[in-house]
């Protein structure tokens, strides 16, 4: 039997601050009813000044390892998706590792924007596989608050912070459990339709998101569609084998629309965004979080992932709980 990864820890991490739409609506030209039809949003939390893709991804990570039985002496790699990292280096990872007292295995960020943490599935998978580590932290954390630009009314309302963690353990036993495979695309040449406007490489140190909403929008549902049918196909199962779909968490309607396509009612779709808003990498370990620990996905089920953020990058992957 070949090796395989299961998922066996959860853990997630939010900032105590909560910001509700109509506290945005007290500063900006904008309003809870706009906000709430265009995207699902009510509320979202937003960092505090110590909190940093550092702390809450460490946070996210103990939580994690606490639910799988495991500690730091029992992890190998850390991959980290953030495009919010505290420094250009050391990565978080590795400032994470250090969090958790952790002298042996090796870290790395990921930056993959909002699909960073499929990427991250997707990267810690192959080091299992190959038996280069047995168990990897899988983290995604984000401070969009940021990088936002808290006077665009059209980007900054949409994004929220914190992070989400998974652990993914290399097994040889027989068994249906697993990632059962993971589905990875990008294309820069729609690069500019969502972006950071400066980073450390560049004169501008530090940059504001910046976005195309409806184009971003269009390739969301087209792309993600695609990616689904994909993983799908690619294990031979179909629409109706799908236990729950965990999306990033973008958009209400662009999840919905995926949901419609896979024939999957609303109770079968595990949804963050009202309450979190869009955390990007750290959106779909949240959201896992969440479902496992309050007893919706249940062994054997079918977890269908997807994602699709700033490159444009986007993906999905395939797990039996
Ligand atoms: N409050 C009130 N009005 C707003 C607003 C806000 N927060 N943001 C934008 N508007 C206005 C616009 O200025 C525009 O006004 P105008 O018609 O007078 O010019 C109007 O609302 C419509 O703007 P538009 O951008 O066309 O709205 P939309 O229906 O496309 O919704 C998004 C905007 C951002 C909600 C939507 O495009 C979207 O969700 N896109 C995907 C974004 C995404 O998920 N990105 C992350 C991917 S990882």
């Amino acid at each position: 039997m070949a090796r395989r990864s299961l998922l066996v820890g959860f853990g997630g991490f939010l900032p105590d601050r909560v910001v509700t739409n109509d506290e945005l609506a007290a500063q900006l030209d904008t309003s809870d009813d706009w906000i709430k039809t265009r995207t699902g949003i009510t509320r979202r939390h937003i960092a505090g000044p110590n909190d940093t893709a550092t702390s809450m991804g460490a946070q996210a990570a103990r939580r994690a390892l606490d639910y799988a039985g495991l500690t730091p002496a029992d992890i190998d790699a850390v991959i980290v998706g953030t495009s919010t990292p505290d420094q250009a280096f050391p990565a978080t990872a590795v400032r994470i590792q250090a969090e958790l007292g952790m002298q042996q295995g090796f870290g790395f960020d990921l930056a993959a924007a909002c699909s960073g943490f499929i990427f991250a599935l997707s990267t810690a998978d192959a080091f299992i596989r190959s038996g280069q580590a047995r168990n990897v932290l899988v983290i995604g954390s984000e401070v969009y608050s940021r990088i936002v630009d808290w006077s665009d009314r059209g980007t900054c309302v949409l994004f929220g912070d914190g992070a989400g963690a998974v652990v993914l353990s290399g097994t040889d036993e027989p068994g249906e459990a697993g990632l059962l495979s993971t589905h990875l695309h990008s294309d820069g040449t729609a690069g500019d339709l969502l972006y950071v406007d400066g980073a450390v490489g560049r004169r501008e140190m530090s940059g504001h998101l910046k976005m195309s909403g409806r184009d971003v929008f269009r390739h969301a549902v087209a792309k993600l569609s695609s990616s689904v049918d994909e993983a799908l196909k690619a294990e031979g199962l179909e629409y109706g084998d799908v236990s729950w779909l965990v999306p990033h968490q973008a958009n209400i309607r662009i999840i919905e629309g995926v949901a419609k396509k896979l024939n999957l009612p609303p109770e079968r779709v595990v949804i963050t965004v009202d309450r979190h808003a869009n955390t990007s990498a750290a959106s779909i370990p949240l959201a896992l979080d969440e479902a496992v620990r309050d007893g919706r996905i249940q062994k054997g089920d079918l977890v269908l992932m997807e994602a699709l953020g700033g490159g444009l990058t986007w993906g999905s992957a395939l797990a039996r709980f």
